[in-house]
């Protein structure tokens, strides 16, 4: 064993949870002795418990416990994004197939089978630590990503709130023309992220109290590019990175980077787009009033005319504000 894989695994806490006192007792002495933590649970419900107390790296579940089984816990443990990324290991008997069927379904990522052979669960417990491991690297580069769009957004404080409140409506935009949970996933990050890339616009652009020249338009309208660029190495954010890149492309081709038209501009960016000019619109700039609700709506159905932005998504986001109780006309 390596320093390095020594340190991850002394740092990693694993959770037992089976209702079988010699088990759980087993278990413990087997992966204490390989350096893990581990903290125990008797039955479903303490489980869950000890989850959300201790934010085990790695969780056994015995499928088979009085209250709460082992696949109601996996379910629940998989429907919470707190704790859909840990790695859960149903322990199951030997020739259960239906368990292991049922265990699939419930979103486990492992199974073991009982009587469990120390070498396998020891082995299967490294392997998993080290996937979480890896898992909450990528988690943190994400949220410094995070971090670094929201402190762009406070340089200028006439945006204050802006990527919240794009995340939000982009979200119900997306919800209210039926897209997938994956989709409205990925807007709620390209809304906190689409402007990341302001990072390398000089603050004399990004802040300038009045319309920028020619040449400073042309540094700010690189930050779709430079966003995109930055999030590149995260595969967490390949499905924002369409948003980030191309949040300013408009269908008739007038938009950058890329004068992409029509269906070549992404939907999710599409999305982003309508509710990024309806925000900049009713948002305080240094040079001009916000504009009122209607004035946005007029606004962005000029746009629609135009062949700018897509008829039918602008008037269902128009359709969301109302319903949100925000006055549209
Ligand atoms: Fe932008």
């Amino acid at each position: 064993m390596t320093d390095s894989t020594s340190q991850i695994l002394r740092r990693s806490r694993v959770l037992v949870a089976d209702d079988t006192e010699s088990i759980r007792s087993l278990f413990r002495k087997l992966l204490t002795a390989d350096g893990h933590e581990v903290v125990i649970a008797s039955d479903g419900l303490a489980a869950l418990e000890v989850v959300s107390r201790h934010r085990p790296d790695v969780i056994l579940l015995d499928v088979s416990m009085p209250g709460l089984d082992g696949l109601d816990v996996c379910r629940r443990l998989k429907a919470d994004p707190a704790t859909r990324l840990t790695p859960v290991v149903l322990v199951t008997g030997q020739t259960d197939l239906s368990d292991r069927i049922r265990g699939l379904e419930a979103g486990a990522d492992e199974f073991l089978s009982k009587p469990v052979h120390p070498h396998e669960l020891r082995a299967r417990v490294r392997s998993l630590t080290r996937m979480k491991h890896l898992i909450d690297a990528l988690d943190s580069a994400e949220a410094a990503f995070m971090t670094l769009a929201l402190t762009i957004e406070a340089r200028d404080p006439s945006t204050n709130g802006h990527c919240e409140r794009l995340a939000e409506h982009g979200v119900r935009l997306g919800r209210a023309i039926g897209l997938p949970a994956e989709d409205l996933d990925a807007l709620h990050r390209g809304g906190i992220l689409h402007d990341v890339g302001k990072v390398g616009v000089p603050d004399a652009v990004l802040l300038k109290p009045g319309p920028l020249t020619a040449a400073e338009f042309e540094l700010m309208k690189r930050h779709p590019e430079i966003g995109d660029t930055l999030c590149a190495p995260l595969q967490s954010l390949r499905r924002v990175r369409p948003i980030i890149l191309s949040h300013h492309e408009r269908l008739d081709g007038s938009g950058y980077p890329g004068g992409l038209r029509g269906d070549d501009v992404p939907l999710l960016a599409q999305i982003v787009g309508i509710v990024d000019v309806y925000d900049a619109l009713t948002s305080h700039r240094p040079y001009r009033g916000a504009l009122s609700a209607e004035e946005a709506t007029r606004h962005l159905m000029l746009e629609a005319e135009k062949g700018r932005f897509a008829r039918h998504y602008v008037e269902a986001f128009l359709d969301t504000l109302a319903l949100a109780g925000t006055p549209v006309h």
